[in-house]
């Protein structure tokens, strides 16, 4: 994906790197939120014959096309490394060795240019992703406090988001929801990432008539869990004789089509489920959906119907700035950069575990 902007830049520019799992991304946005340039080099193509992200595929991926793509994105962007004023990378959720491409690259071009390097949460940077806007815009202001649900290939978390601290409120105890749509889509033999492709099979089947399990840990605690759901659907594959054969998303029969719509509203429930309790007890004034399964139609409808019956205001983040990308990691690192100014130039650790609010 390619934004360009072409009015002049008055303010800050800050780089975006993107590496932690399989998209190597590379942004310049300004300190208003307007993204300059997002760059995206999907290695969806390379991982799709194994069903899912190789580590090792991915950390060579990402070396091979960072340099170009980092080009690129300052390019598009109008703008030199010389224009540059801050550096901010991925540090961590992710595969540790496709985090250090990201890393060691933005340390050495903060070094080089005695500029600051901010180390981002990836989680962080979806959490603030529904600020932006894709066309050139300044962001949206981001008012504190905010709830934010993060959905996506590894995660699944609900926080609260204050001014100076992220609280977690639920997360999954098992499988992500992307995963669950990625585990259940590879199995039925459809083509990774699943959860477009669920997406669109479900939209067109309209159905959505089984019932099947919602898992919730028995501790009273508001986490999620998908794996029981992921189970159920293995057992309505093998009752239907789903042998994980490839099929063709457009060409599924109309039971199978159904069952995926039920497994997609199941999903769902238990993500509105989860945010309406939440509701309940502490009382939501936004709530700001992101990652990459914020891209499903069902999900975005029925939690913006929610919002509107609710009377709490439901940010939905650009489709194109759902999935992993350097605009979020920009832009929150640019965020944390101005609560809390210039860090020591120590060097930071690329960490394959860091759940957010610490
Ligand atoms: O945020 P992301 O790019 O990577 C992680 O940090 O995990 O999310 C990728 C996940 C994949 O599991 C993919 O199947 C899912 O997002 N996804 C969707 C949709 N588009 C992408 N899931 C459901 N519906 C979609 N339309
Ligand atoms: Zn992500």
């Amino acid at each position: 994906m390619i934004t360009h902007h072409s009015s002049p830049v008055t303010t800050r520019l800050i780089l975006g790197i993107e590496t932690s799992c399989d998209e190597t991304s590379v942004a310049v946005i300004d300190g208003e939120g307007r993204v300059l340039s997002n760059i995206i080099a999907s290695q969806v193509e390379q991982h799709a014959k194994y069903g899912g992200v190789v580590p090792e595929v991915a950390a060579r991926a990402h070396l091979e096309n960072l340099p170009a793509t980092l080009e690129r994105a300052l390019t598009h962007g109008g703008v030199s490394l010389d224009n540059i004023d801050i550096v901010a990378a991925t540090a961590g959720p992710g595969l540790i060795g496709a985090l250090l491409v990201g890393l060691s690259a933005a340390s050495a071009l903060a070094f080089a240019r005695g500029i600051p390097l901010v180390p981002v949460n990836h989680l962080e940077g979806h959490l603030f992703s529904a600020f932006l806007t894709p066309d050139g815009q300044p962001a949206r202001t981001v008012e504190y406090p905010f709830h934010g649900l993060v959905v996506s290939g590894g995660h699944a978390e609900l926080v609260r988001v204050e001014e100076d601290r992220v609280v977690p409120l639920a997360r999954t105890r098992d499988d992500a929801p992307g995963e669950a749509f990625d585990k259940v889509a590879r199995r039925a033999g459809l083509p990774y990432p699943g959860g477009p492709v669920i997406d669109r099979i479900a939209a067109k089947s309209r159905g959505g008539s089984l019932a099947l399990p919602i898992g919730r840990p028995g501790d009273g605690s508001n986490d999620f869990s998908f794996s029981g759901l992921k189970t159920a659907m293995l057992r309505e594959f093998e009752k239907r004789g789903v042998s994980g054969a490839p099929l063709d998303p457009d060409a599924i029969d109309a039971d199978l089509a159904d069952l995926f719509a039920s497994f997609q509203r199941a999903i769902v429930d238990a993500l509105l489920e989860r945010v309406e309790a939440i509701h309940q007890t502490e009382g939501i004034e936004r709530l700001a959906l992101s990652g990459g399964v914020a891209a499903n139609s069902e999900l975005r409808e029925r939690l913006t119907a929610w919002g509107h019956q609710r009377r709490v205001s439901v940010l939905l983040p650009a489709r194109a700035l759902t999935t992993d990308n350097a605009a979020m990691i920009a832009w929150a690192g640019w965020l944390r950069h101005r609560r809390e100014g210039p860090r020591a130039a120590s060097p930071a650790p690329a960490r394959s575990r860091w759940p957010l609010g610490t």
